[in-house]
């Protein structure tokens, strides 16, 4: 765990730690930094991180949602207006990086940054001067860019839609933050994190079942997707999260894996009669339904979505075994 003023980073990842380190040897330089990765992996969380470990601290640091921004009122957002610079601008107004002058700016989602102004961006942090949208003076700004995308820019640049000159002024220190499906090894200790600060009056703990389905889970909402997942595990469940708490679509996903591991010679060997690959598929579900519902029946024909009954023939259509429940 790593805690800088109030900033909190949950990671036990060889990878993280070496990011981590980067950032801890460059906190007297003010290159650019470009944040890369998915959604959820914590990009906002790093690049509030990094500008609480560097030298501007104490100094403001401004967020700016690029992809909530209209389009038009953009520059003036960014670079500040003159009284009457366009209808409706009735006061002037300071710009965004006025307000993060000796700081940092947080520039999110700078791929939807529009085209038409990204050369006046790149002045702006060439010059290191702002000019009011329907001013004449320049005013010197000193600020340390923070970025960060989704996706692969350099792509972007390529198909015309980025400036390069831009690409390479913003891309000074990159920083690519693996999703969690790459560091596995740091969701039993968010599940934990999450669950203690969502529930610090009562003691959860997970079964190791529910705890290996977790691990295992894709997750395609990164570390925002666990957080949610744990803050309503934490307000409904009782003392033990057990696999049977788990949302359907992380079960879901859970049983297909298991059964496509089950099924691997089925479905591979070309040989095999259509009704006896079905066969090995339906056989399989209904184990490792019972596998995650720990041998209570009705809980097991819910996550199959199937009636009780239905489920009671088709076990014994198999010959599963018995096993205690209802
Ligand atoms: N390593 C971590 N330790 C603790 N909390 C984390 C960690 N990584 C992410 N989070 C939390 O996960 C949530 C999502 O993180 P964040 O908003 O920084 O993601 P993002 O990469 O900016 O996502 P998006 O691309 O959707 O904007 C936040 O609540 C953040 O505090
Ligand atoms: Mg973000």
């Amino acid at each position: 765990m790593v805690v800088t003023q109030a900033i909190t980073l949950i990671t036990q990842n060889q990878k993280m730690r070496q990011i981590i380190s980067q950032i801890d040897k460059i906190v007297e330089s003010d290159g650019s930094i470009l944040l890369i990765g998915e959604t959820g992996v914590g990009k906002e969380l790093f690049a509030e991180y990094i500008h609480r470990s560097s030298l501007r601290s104490d100094q403001p640091f401004v967020k700016v949602g690029l992809s909530a921004l209209p389009t038009d009122l953009l520059a003036s957002e960014l670079f500040g207006h003159e009284k009457g610079a366009f209808t409706g601008a009735s006061n002037g107004k300071k710009g965004l990086f006025e307000l993060a002058d000796r700081g940092s700016i947080f520039l999110d989602d700078i791929d939807d940054f529009p085209y038409d102004l990204q050369s006046k961006l790149l002045r702006v942090l060439e010059s290191r001067e702002i000019m009011h949208v329907g001013g004449e003076t320049s005013i010197p700004i000193d600020v340390r860019l923070i970025t960060a995308c989704k996706i692969d820019l350099k792509e972007l640049v390529n198909r015309g839609l980025f400036r390069s000159d831009l690409y390479y002024r913003i891309n000074v220190i990159p920083i690519h933050i693996p999703p969690l499906r790459e560091r596995r090894d740091d969701i039993p200790l968010l599940v934990n994190y999450y669950l203690e600060r969502y529930s610090p009056s009562k003691k959860i703990s997970i079964s190791d079942k529910a705890l290996r389905i977790l691990v295992n889970y894709g997750w395609p909402g990164n570390v925002r997707e666990l957080r949610n997942i744990v803050q309503r595990l934490a307000l409904f469940s009782g003392e033990v999260i057990e696999a049977d708490d788990l949302p359907p679509e992380i079960l879901e996903d859970d049983l297909a894996a298991q059964v496509l591991k089950s099924c691997k010679s089925c479905l591979t060997n070309e040989n095999m009669p259509l009704e006896q690959i079905v066969s090995c598929l339906e056989s399989n579900l209904l184990v490792q339904a019972m596998e995650q519902s720990g041998g209570n029946k009705s809980r097991a024909a819910k996550i199959l979505q199937i009636n009780l009954s239905t489920f009671r023939d088709k076990l014994k259509k198999y010959n599963i075994e018995k096993q205690d429940g209802k």
